[in-house]
């Protein structure tokens, strides 16, 4: 964890549990951590999941990479430290909104496995459940949707992911979606049928 800077600080424990809130939900909290390439299909497979779930009256919300770039981490851009950063928060948002009972859906590259081994850290087992949202860098740049790759392959962006700077893919994570064969509905509708299967959210 970062260095504290703050002395004097009291935690200060509420009146409502996070038990309590999962009861008011009907689902518990859980965080789903997506990670891969950028047009991997992380932000259509979880939007579409928090739709699926919220139709079922859930309580659930995406946290995406260029979202949070534009607020939260307006003061960050894309050098190791300030993914470091990014991932960092973005972790500790998602503590926050588990600890308040959501299904809570990040889609942030997150390249470095030690920054989502540091935000797995800080959630207690079951409670982070890693995506590999897996499609081969090919594919990716082929389907390009914010012309980022082809920019990038021009050199007129710095350090993008899988082109100037490196994406190291999870060695063990719970969940390998494979966008290349598998379309988003299909890769969302299975996230749900596994938030099912572990009792996260009852069956539909
Ligand atoms: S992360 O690496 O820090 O996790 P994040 O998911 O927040 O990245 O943001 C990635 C998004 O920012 C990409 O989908 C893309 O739209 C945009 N972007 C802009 N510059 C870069 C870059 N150099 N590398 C990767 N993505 C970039």
């Amino acid at each position: 964890m970062t260095q504290q800077k703050a002395t004097n600080i009291v935690w200060h424990a509420g009146h409502v549990t996070r038990a309590d809130r999962e009861k008011i939900h009907g689902h518990k909290g859980v965080l789903l951590w997506l990670t891969g390439l950028s047009a991997s299909g992380k932000s259509t497979i979880a939007i579409r999941v928090e739709q699926i779930l919220t139709e079922r009256g859930h309580f659930a919300y995406v946290l995406d990479g260029d979202n949070v770039r534009h607020g939260l981490n307006s003061n960050l851009g894309f050098s190791p430290e300030d993914r470091t950063e990014n991932i960092r928060r973005v972790g500790e948002v998602g503590r926050l909104f588990v600890d308040a009972g959501a299904v809570v859906l990040t889609a942030f590259i997150s390249p470095y496995r030690a920054d989502r081994d540091k935000v797995r850290a800080r959630f207690d087992a079951g409670d982070f459940i890693e995506v590999y949202v897996n499609a081969p860098l090919e594919v990716c740049e082929q389907r390009d949707p914010k012309g980022l790759y082809k920019k990038a392959r021009e050199g007129k962006i710095p350090e993008f992911t899988g082109i100037s700077a490196p994406y190291e893919a999870p060695e063990k994570p719970e969940i390998v979606l494979d966008t290349a064969a598998e379309d988003a509905e299909a890769c969302a509708r299975r996230l749900v049928a596994i938030l099912e299967e572990r009792g996260v959210v009852p069956r539909a």
